[in-house]
């Protein structure tokens, strides 16, 4: 559904300092997909994620999308912001109205739904984000972390992205915060919008999505289904990245003296495997 092509992007070229942001970057997102993109601090995920989103320009590169490969940046960049809604990494940036209902209704009004239409939509968005709508009044700069990231993927969801990007979501939430944010996603998901996570936390990817695009210094190390990825340890050690905590406990299990298979990264798949192993040394 979108692909990009050799893409490489600088942000200043004309700094001193090696400002390349991003190296040859060869991707493609298909529809209904739940992918996950990983790597240490600066190597690029915010600069893809813009970019897939349309709101900067490659700096080299082919944009497709759709089969269609677009001959100028602004036009892939249209095409692009109609398709893909991006829930940044610092929410507080793409919250602007006096109130919460007033943000999440931004985009569909913008379509040039009806005031009722508008509504069902406001309404909609919240309750898939889990906003309360008694917070609709207030003013989404006095809400907590939490809240105002709620509000930022209700206004997303409102514009009914075909492609849904979040950029560190789970940031700053507690477990139970984040735990239900991982659980609307993937009901999102399951509505038929394609996901695309962006997260540090390799046990919130081993959990939820289905593959995993790794990025070290500005380049793709690894594309892979998430088991392959984690299977991977020289990949994940080369973009400063571990495996799940889980994963660990089960390799010590089995230098201890159980047989439990190694590749499982989820605690629930863990528990099963653990009970199973258990039951056949008795
Ligand atoms: N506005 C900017 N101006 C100049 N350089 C930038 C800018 N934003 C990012 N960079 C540089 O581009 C590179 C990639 O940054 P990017 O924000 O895409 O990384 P990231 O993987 O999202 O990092 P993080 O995990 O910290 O969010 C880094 O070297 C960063 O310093
Ligand atoms: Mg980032």
């Amino acid at each position: 559904m979108i692909e990009l092509k050799n893409i490489f992007y600088s942000y200043s070229a004309n700094s001193s300092e090696n400002t390349v942001a991003l190296k040859d970057i060869n991707l493609k997102i298909n529809k209904g997909e739940f992918i996950g993109i990983a790597g240490h601090t600066g190597s690029g995920k915010t600069t893809v994620a813009q970019i897939l989103a349309g709101l900067i320009n490659p700096s080299e590169g082919e944009i497709v999308v759709n089969g269609e490969s677009f001959s100028d940046y602004k036009s892939a960049a249209r095409a692009l912001r109609q398709k893909v809604g991006i829930v940044f990494q610092y929410p507080e940036h793409q919250l602007f109205e006096e109130t919460v209902y007033r943000d999440i209704a931004f985009g569909p009004k913008n379509k040039g739904l009806n005031e009722k239409e508008v509504d069902e939509c406001v309404r909609k968005s919240a309750s898939l984000a889990h906003l309360k709508e008694e917070l609709f009044d207030k003013s989404p700069f006095e809400l907590s972390g939490g809240q105002k990231r709620r509000v930022a993927i209700a206004g997303v969801l409102a514009t009914e992205p075909e492609v849904l990007i979040l950029d560190e979501p789970a940031a700053g939430l507690d477990p139970s915060g984040r735990a239900r944010l991982l659980e609307e996603l993937r009901r999102i998901r399951e509505e038929g919008t394609t996901v695309i996570l962006i997260s540090h936390s390799m046990e919130d990817l081993a959990e939820n999505v289905d593959r995993i695009i790794l990025l070290g210094n500005g380049e793709k190390i690894k594309d892979a289904s998430t088991s392959e990825v984690f299977q991977d340890v020289q990949s994940l050690e080369n973009c400063s990245l571990e495996i799940p905590e889980i994963t660990k406990i089960i390799k010590i299990l089995n230098e201890n003296g159980m047989n439990i298979p190694e590749n499982i990264f989820t605690v629930e798949d863990a528990c099963d495997a653990i009970c199973k192993a258990l039951e056949v040394s008795q």
